[in-house]
Order: structure tokens, then C-alpha cells, then sequence
């Protein structure tokens, strides 16, 4: 059976959370593989709006849903989630919730060093969302995290702890935090612990399983590969592998279980946070993208800035990735604009580049060069197959198809759930 991954091939808010959901009816599995509750992800289902961070999108269908080990875990944030959700009627049980025993912790300690460490004029900020995602990660690379099955026991939470302030706390003096205290940092994990053990598994076995008895596992990407800690806009990314060779080893899979990769992408450009952005626009256009496209981030409510699709971008995350189709998403944001730009090259100092390059400084010099294609008057607003598409938008899809080297295999009109047209079906075999 195919699998399918998901992935933003842009800086995030691609639209991967409508996209997985409506995936999802015909997956058995969903599984998140890296990053945290940096993620915002909406479904609309009806008069109904989900908002997940850290639960994979699977279960607002009550599907298998599994938080792989390479998520950081924050424990608050998760009951919290599952709390709101529940609260919205989602049926969340150890049936069909499931995280990985392996997974390391986020701690209150990480989201307050990494807003910190933001909050100090002696470097220039990233713009992170503020949730610990880069500290979590960097103690799980330093080994020493708190993982989730070191929980369950008294002793082993004691020595970890140890570990782990004699790192912060010597890191805490310096930035002139207080120091966080042993006892009370085991008692909150005491505390939470219970809580998280009906979910925690060995994912790694269970996604195997599943795999071997022919189930469809749809790995759910979070952030954009933009955003990618090695291949990303460095260092303006996350402190994650958010590319599609994160599903395997984010999960316990091989890579040979991957099957199709389905880039997410939308159909302008957005980025939250700082960072290089060749194709940003600071004027009306850009106005309008972010009025008509609610450009306003799900997790800290920051604006996002926008600008003209950028095909130099997705052609090379597409290449990051091996995609072998992509969803292009908000093509009704685009309605009514007389003409659109696409940037197809970069100017950097005179000379034509056709792909970003890697330096910082590089990175900040590129100019767009833009090609103007037509655009249509007609509302492409909840179309549902391709012939109610207008032929002005076929013309834009069939461009940047071309540009990006790679097809389109799904293409989405409006928030809400169905109204998304098929053209190729990622889980075909
Ligand atoms: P994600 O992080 O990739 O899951 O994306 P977000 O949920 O953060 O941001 C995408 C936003 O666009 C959400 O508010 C979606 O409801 C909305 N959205 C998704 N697809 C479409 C679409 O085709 N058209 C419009 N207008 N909105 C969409
Ligand atoms: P979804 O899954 C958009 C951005 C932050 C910041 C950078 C680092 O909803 O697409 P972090 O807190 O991860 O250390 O912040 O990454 N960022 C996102 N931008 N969508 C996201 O997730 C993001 N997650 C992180 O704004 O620039
Ligand atoms: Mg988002």
C-alpha cells in the first residue's frame, strides 16, 4: 500500500493541515515526525475550525494518530490541546493517540531561554514562536533531554534532571535568569507524568506493524522546508529537519516507506519571523494577499508577511525533498488581481542565479526577476474539479508546474475540507 508524506515546501502555513485532513479519510495512520507546538495547523470542517499544534490532524477524524520521536513533546501543551479539542467534541483516547516513548521533552526552562535569548539586544532575533523548540533540540543533540519514557521513573527523572541543570543553571547565571530548582522541577514532572503515560508506545513498533498489515501511514509534516535547520534560510529556520527524509527517521520507518511526497505549496508566497525574503512586496499587493488570505499566524497571532510565488524556492525544495507532486493551495487568494508576478531567477550583483544560494549575506542580496502572467476576474473560491477552474488560472497552475519541475497534484480553493480539486491521487499505488 502507498504512503504518503507531507511536506511545506515553503516557510510554513501552506495549507498542510486542510490538505492532510482531507487526505486523512482515507489513511489508517497519521504521524507527526519533527518539530512541536511551534505548528499551527487549521481544518475547517463545517461551521467547525480545528486549530492542532501538536496533535496530527488525524484526529479530528478519530483516526490512528502518532507523535513520533522526532517531536519535542511539551506535556502542558499537549493536555491542553487534547482538553480543547475534546471540548470540541474530538474523542481522544490511548486508542488512537500514541507517542513515541523516545520522544524528548520540551520543560518550561527551554520556552523561557529561547524567549530570552529573543529578547536580547546583543543578537539579532530570529522571530522564533517562543516555545523552546530550539533549546528542546539542542538538549536532545547534547543528550541530555528528558525523554518520555524516563518519566515513569522516579529515579531515573532525578538523574536526568541533575544532568540537565547543571547545563541550564550555569547557562541561567550567565543570562541572569534565576536558577531553576531540582525539587520542583521533579515535582512537575511527577505531576504530569501520569497524565502521559496511557498515550506513550513504541511507536516505532505499532507504525511497523501497521505498515506490514497493509495500512496506509500518512506522515504530516510540520513548519516549511525553508524553514529546514540544514538546507533552510540558516540561520532564520527552525531547529528541525523538516524535510521528507525527516518521515523515516522521525518515526522508526526506513525510508522505503515513505512512498509519494506531496509538497505543500501556496499559490503566493508567506514567511512569519525574520529572515531573507526575495520576493516580499511592501505594497498594496502585499496588503491585499494578507487581508484576503487571513495571513495572521495560528500559534502567536504575528502577521505574516507576503509576497509574489516564488519558483526558484519551490523548485529547489521540491529537489530537497524528492517531491513527486504538490498541493497548491489559496489559488482563490489570487481572484480578482489583473496581473501576477512569479519570480523565476534571482539578480544577485548582476549576475542570473536559478537557485538560492547558501551564504547569509547572499541570501539577503537576491533580487527577484519576475515574469507577469495574466490574471482572471472569475472566482476560483470553492471550485471542486478542475473545469470550474477559469482558463487564466489552468494557464498560472500549467506555469508553475513547468518552473517547478514538478506536477500538480491537488489544487485547493477555500478552508474548508472538500473544496479541493484531485487531479493525481498521491495514495495510488
Ligand atoms: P499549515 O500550518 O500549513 O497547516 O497552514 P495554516 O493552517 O497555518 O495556514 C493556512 C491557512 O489557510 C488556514 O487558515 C487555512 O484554513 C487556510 N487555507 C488552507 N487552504 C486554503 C485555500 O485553498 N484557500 C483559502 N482561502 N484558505 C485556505
Ligand atoms: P506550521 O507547521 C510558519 C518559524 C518561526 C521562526 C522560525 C523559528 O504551522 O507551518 P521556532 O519557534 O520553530 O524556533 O521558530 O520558524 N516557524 C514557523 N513559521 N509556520 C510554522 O509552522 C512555523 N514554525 C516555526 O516564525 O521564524
Ligand atoms: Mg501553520
Amino acid at each position: 500500500m502507498a504512503n504518503v508524506v507531507v511536506v511545506g515546501a515553503q516557510w510554513g502555513d501552506e495549507g498542510k493541515g486542510k490538505i492532510v485532513d482531507w487526505l486523512s479519510e482515507r489513511a489508517d495512520v497519521i504521524a507527526r515526525f519533527q518539530g512541536g507546538h511551534n505548528a499551527g495547523h487549521t481544518l475547517v470542517v463545517g461551521n467547525q475550525v480545528y486549530k492542532l499544534s501538536l496533535l496530527p490532524s488525524g484526529i479530528v477524524r478519530g483516526k490512528l494518530s502518532v507523535i513520533g520521536n522526532g517531536v519535542v513533546l511539551d506535556p502542558w501543551a499537549l493536555m491542553e490541546e487534547i482538553a480543547r479539542l475534546e471540548g470540541q467534541g474530538v474523542r481522544i483516547t490511548p486508542e488512537n493517540l500514541m507517542i513515541a516513548e523516545n520522544a524528548p521533552l520540551i520543560l518550561p526552562l527551554h520556552g523561557e531561554l529561547d524567549r530570552a535569548r529573543e529578547s536580547s539586544t546583543a543578537v539579532a532575533k530570529i522571530g522564533t514562536t517562543g516555545r523552546g523548540i530550539g533549546p528542546a533540540y539542542e538538549d536532545k543533540v547534547g543528550r541530555r533531554a528528558i525523554r518520555v519514557a524516563d518519566l515513569f521513573d522516579p529515579a531515573t527523572v532525578a538523574q536526568r534532571i541533575e544532568r540537565l541543570l547543571t547545563h541550564h543553571n550555569a547557562l541561567r547565571r550567565g543570562l541572569g535568569l534565576p536558577e531553576v530548582d531540582a525539587t520542583d522541577l521533579q515535582a512537575r514532572l511527577e505531576e504530569i507524568a501520569p497524565k502521559l503515560r496511557p498515550y506513550a508506545a513504541p511507536v516505532w513498533k505499532v507504525l511497523n506493524e501497521a505498515r506490514r498489515a497493509g495500512k496506509r501511514i500518512l506522515f504530516e509534516g510540520a513548519q516549511g522546508s525553508l524553514l529546514d535547520v540544514d538546507f533552510g534560510t540558516y540561520p532564520y529556520v527552525t531547529s528541525s529537519t523538516t524535510l521528507a527524509g525527516q518521515a523515516a527517521t522521525g518515526t522508526g520507518l526506513g525510508p522505503s516507506a515513505a512512498g509519494f511526497v506531496l509538497g505543500i505549496v501556496k499559490a503566493y508566497t508567506t514567511r512569519v519571523g525574520e529572515g531573507p525574503f526575495a520576493a516580499e512586496l511592501h505594497d498594496e499587493i502585499g496588503e491585499h494577499l494578507r487581508t484576503v488570505g487571513h495571513e495572521r499566524g495560528t500559534v502567536t497571532g504575528r502577521n505574516r508577511r507576503c509576497g509574489w510565488f516564488d519558483a526558484v524556492l519551490v523548485r529547489q525544495t521540491c529537489a530537497l525533498s524528492g517531491v513527486n507532486g504538490i498541493a497548491l493551495t489559496k489559488m482563490d487568494v489570487l481572484d480578482g488581481l489583473s496581473e501576477l508576478k512569479i519570480c523565476v531567477a534571482y539578480d544577485l550583483d548582476g549576475e542570473r542565479l536559478d537557485y538560492l544560494p547558501t551564504a547569509a549575506d547572499a541570501q539577503a542580496r537576491c533580487k527577484p526577476i519576475y515574469e507577469t502572467i495574466e490574471g482572471w476576474n472569475s472566482s476560483t473560491a470553492g471550485a471542486r474539479s478542475w473545469a470550474d477552474l477559469p482558463a487564466q488560472a489552468i494557464k498560472y497552475v500549467r506555469r508553475i508546474e513547468e518552473l517547478i519541475q514538478c506536477p500538480v497534484a491537488l489544487v485547493s480553493t477555500s478552508p474548508e475540507r472538500d473544496d479541493t480539486i484531485l487531479v493525481t491521487d498521491p495514495f495510488a499505488d
